[in-house]
């Protein structure tokens, strides 16, 4: 059975959106875990539109379970993130006009970068996930900058689901998904998972690791998190 790992983001955005303290993401974090979680994913971006680097430091405390930061390969992140040692990170693109990360990390054209990043991590202590297209070269690239999983962007999946055009894109992340496993890596998914197209990616033979955030925070707001952590746990086993 894949772990969840449960994406917080969405609550420190909303505190943002104040510029005040509440609602508190690191309470958020204890309740997901508290609903079942087996990890908690959060991302600092350069911008810091939501997550600070006060939450950070403190779920480093507080988070019993794996805690998975996702994070480009920007020094200044990157610093803080070999400081802190999280379980995991996450490496992932970014850009500032985005809403959400819209792609996967382009490692074939940013080798360089991307394997310094890796083996900074990896020399602190840092398990290290890329966050790429189901795209076999993409892949390949990853297994030689030295990753340790591949979590496989299921956007496309995600957007083709919702109009119940869905085949394609499966395959797609199957043939990925099994080229990840030959290559020796730990298989990940994440990115626009729901509550109704998740089924298949948990289903996904040597699925680890599913990485899901809109949609249950979404539930959380009107069912409360522990209770839409739980509901999700019970879908994907
Ligand atoms: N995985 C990665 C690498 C992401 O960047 C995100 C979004 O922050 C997610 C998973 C979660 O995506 P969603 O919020 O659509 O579930």
């Amino acid at each position: 059975m894949p772990s969840l790992g449960v994406n917080i983001d969405h609550v420190a955005t909303v505190r943002q959106a104040r510029m005040t303290n509440e609602p508190d993401p690191i309470w958020a974090a204890t309740l997901a875990e508290l609903g079942g979680a087996d990890g908690i994913t959060l991302h600092l971006r350069e911008d810091r539109r939501h997550i600070q680097d006060r939450d950070l430091h403190l779920m480093r405390q507080t988070v019993a379970v794996k805690l998975n930061l996702e994070l480009a390969c920007d020094e200044e992140v990157l610093k803080i993130a070999c400081e802190a040692r999280p379980y995991q990170a996450t490496l992932v693109p970014e850009r500032r006009e985005e809403v959400t990360t819209e792609g996967g990390l382009d490692v074939l054209g940013g080798r360089k970068r991307v394997a310094e990043a890796v083996k900074r991590l990896q020399d602190a202590g840092v398990v290290v996930s890329l966050f790429l297209d189901p795209d076999t070269a993409q892949i390949e690239a990853g297994q030689a900058v030295g990753a340790d999983a591949i979590e496989l962007h299921t956007g496309a999946y995600a957007r083709a689901a919702a109009e119940s055009s869905s085949e394609r894109e499966l395959e797609s992340l199957l043939s990925a998904g099994q080229f990840v496993r030959e290559a020796g890596l730990t298989l990940h998914s994440g990115h626009g998972l729901t509550y109704r197209n998740v089924r298949p990616i948990a289903e996904m033979p040597g699925m680890c690791e599913l990485n899901i955030g809109h949609s249950i925070i979404s539930r959380a707001i009107m069912v409360g998190l522990e209770q839409a952590v739980r509901d999700m746990k019970q879908l994907i086993s």
